[in-house]
């Protein structure tokens, strides 16, 4: 699977660095290509020649070759990778990377890289659990890079907690599986509405509701990851997705998502709604602020157009509609209809009750129902996870084997 794939790993200063020519020999003997960058502080912990004999290259530390003097472009290498490891990565490397800071070769190597980025944490119990680690870390996880959770256990220092860099052996097997699943969905166009929707009472008020957009953020990130071309129509939220594969089409009320995604859907080939829509609106939306004055008010309202079941009746035999149900009671029967009524190649169920399930969590709960109506539960787990999740039960429902392209 790793025959010919071009790795590239980069070293901090970091005491874990002793573990790397072990995840260089694991690479090296599945096939795969290896280069490795070190900062000047990893030249503390492991030797360019140990590195360059187990890799079979030449070491990158410097923007010039000391010898020759001649350039060592950080853009061709850069380029040159199908994967960009970074292990151990310092909370100080984390900061840089986060905040775009490039005053080492490594730094601008990551800058240049426009290939899939996993970064292997290793520090101090403290350092890892800082306010500004977790920041940093978060940040890059939404930025699409792959973090590889610090374990537990005795530190460098003497202490005992979380701040080891995950085993070698570990490691070698994520990349493996980074390949696996990689660019299964290439040549795929996804269309993804996501969020809430605000529907205008007066220029002051609107009807809206708790939905973040979170779970399909997670979808068109994990989908733009394995090379789908993703379009996200989204609601009214802070968040956002960032990923050169993903195009973000802002909207704020029903209608407004309506007609993104009626547009998007006439040529793409997997369509999923995950959008907290209005089914109402009011009927008439004021030009000026409604001023107080009885005690009760009522608001006439009418149905929107439910944009998923609309798509239902549009698809053809190529397409493939994903719907969402959210439920608070009889979910399994809600879900069955909603998926028979729409139209629907797979449903995602959620229940609000389910602790750490529904809106703003970063966790979900969901069961999956497919168009031959075969049920699977997934238990509680992030809202990337789950988003894994459903991209296997889409490849599955169209065929797409595991590792396209391997
Ligand atoms: N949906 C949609 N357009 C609407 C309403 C819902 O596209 N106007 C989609 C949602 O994105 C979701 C699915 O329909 O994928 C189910 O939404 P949900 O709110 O669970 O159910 P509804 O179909 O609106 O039915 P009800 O509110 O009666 O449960």
């Amino acid at each position: 699977m790793l025959h010919g794939k071009k790795i590239l790993i980069g070293i901090t200063g970091g005491i874990a660095a002793y573990k790397i020519p072990l995840l260089i020999r694991l690479l090296k003997k599945a096939g795969a290509d290896v280069q490795v960058i070190l900062t000047p502080a990893a030249l503390d912990f492991v030797t360019p020649l140990t590195l360059a004999t187990l890799s079979g290259h030449p070491v990158h530390i410097g923007f010039f070759d000391k010898e020759t003097g001649a350039w060592n472009s950080h853009v061709d290498l850069g380029l040159w990778a199908d994967v960009f490891i970074i292990a151990p990565v310092t909370a100080n490397t984390l900061a840089k990377i986060a905040q775009g800071i490039a005053d080492n070769y490594l730094l601008t190597v990551y800058l240049s890289a426009r290939c899939y980025v996993m970064l292997a944490p290793a520090m101090d119990l403290d350092m890892y659990k800082h306010p500004a680690t977790q920041y940093n870390i978060e940040l890059l996880k939404q930025r699409g890079h792959q973090l590889i959770a610090a374990t537990s256990g005795e530190l460098a220092s003497g202490l005992c907690g979380e701040g080891r860099m995950e085993e070698p052996e570990v490691i070698f097997n994520l990349i493996k599986e980074h390949f696996k699943t990689h660019q299964r969905f290439s040549g795929k166009k996804v269309l993804i509405s996501a969020g809430p929707t605000f529907e205008a009472i007066d220029p002051v008020r609107f009807i809206g509701n708790h939905s973040s957009g979170k779970m399909g953020i997670a979808m068109a990130r994990v989908f733009a990851e394995q090379g789908a071309d993703v379009h996200l129509v989204l609601g009214p939220t802070d968040l956002t997705a960032t990923h050169s594969n993903i195009m973000v089409y802002p909207v704020t009320s029903a209608e407004e998502m309506l007609d993104q995604c009626l547009f998007h859907f006439q040529d793409c080939h997997i369509a999923i709604m995950s959008a907290a829509v209005a089914d109402y609106k009011p009927k008439k939306a004021s030009d000026f602020k409604i001023k107080k004055n009885e005690n009760e008010w009522s608001l006439v309202l009418e149905r929107t157009t439910d944009i998923l079941k609309k798509l239902g009746e549009l698809k053809t035999e190529d397409q493939l509609l994903v719907g969402f149900a959210l439920e608070t009671d009889n979910g399994t029967s809600n879900a069955l209809h909603k998926l028979r009524s729409k139209n629907l190649d797979l449903i995602v169920l959620n229940v609000l009750s389910d602790a750490g399930a529904g809106f703003k969590h970063d966790t979900n709960k969901v069961t999956l129902i497919d168009k031959n109506e075969q049920q699977t539960e997934i238990p509680l787990k992030p809202k990337k996870a789950i988003a894994m999740d459903i991209s296997d039960a889409v490849a599955h429902l169209l065929g797409i084997s595991n590792n396209k392209t391997t």
